[in-house]
């Protein structure tokens, strides 16, 4: 599997003081120097921590493969089509909320979704929906034209380690066996962290996790390279 680093919280301490340190490049440049085969950055409608900025700077780095993360809406559709990331990853987004709350409803919203990611299809970007293990969002993306999808992780996250892990764990893989069997390739991502990380091997053929919140927390102990390093060494078949 593929390690994509979600660098948003560098970028979130850069904004408490409101200067440049930490630079949210130069973590970008360690990450993929260690092995990160994506940057990932999610671009939120209120600016929180990845600013404009942060984006076009990423995608210049040479070699350098970049995930944006944003909204359905049509100011992130521009900025995509004209930055050009590697890879989009449509998620929902509530202003109020801490972080990403729940897979994106495809479904609900399918003729907009197919309207959304032809343009980023069309272009050359490489678009994924990120949705919960749901069978019926499952099989709305694949409607949409999208080539990935994201799992959504976070109630394995949640539930990790209790008596329910097991069936938040078997609804995970049954979505991406299910996604598979469309001609959908397979992300996964959110809560993931150095112990809950492991099961993803038993989910076949994963593409990319991406991970951002435990890493930058280690990485406040041993350093970034250090912990993305021991995170790849997790990730890596
Ligand atoms: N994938 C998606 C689509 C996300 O929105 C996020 C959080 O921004 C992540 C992965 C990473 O989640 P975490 O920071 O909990 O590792």
């Amino acid at each position: 599997m593929l390690l994509g680093v979600n660098i948003d919280h560098v970028a979130t301490l850069r904004n408490a003081r409101g200067g440049i340190d930490p630079d949210v490049l130069t973590a970008a440049r360690i990450c993929k120097d260690v092995g990160a085969e994506s940057i990932t950055t999610h671009l939120r409608e209120d600016r929180r921590h990845i600013k404009d900025a942060d984006v076009r700077a990423i995608r210049l780095l040479p070699k350098t493969r970049l995930n944006l993360e944003m909204a359905m809406t049509d100011e992130m559709q521009q900025i995509a089509l004209d930055v050009k990331p590697d890879a989009v990853c449509i998620v929902p987004e509530k202003r109020q909320e801490l972080t990403t709350e729940g897979g994106l409803d495809v479904a609900g919203q399918l003729d907009r979704a197919i309207a959304f990611v032809k343009p980023l299809v069309e272009s050359g970007i490489e678009v994924s929906m990120f949705i919960d293990p749901d069978i019926s969002q499952v099989s709305a993306a694949y409607k949409t034209g999208a080539q990935f999808i994201e799992l959504h992780t976070g109630q394995y996250s949640e539930y990790f380690g209790t008596e329910k892990e097991e069936e938040v764990f078997q609804s995970l893989k049954g979505a991406a066996i299910f996604a598979q069997s469309l001609g959908l390739k397979v992300n996964a991502g959110h809560g993931l962290n150095y112990e809950n990380v492991k099961r993803m091997h038993e989910i076949p053929d994963l593409v990319e996790l991406n991970i951002g919140h435990s890493i930058i927390a280690r990485a406040v102990f041993v350093g970034l390279a250090q912990a993305v390093k021991e995170m790849k060494e997790l990730v890596e078949e």
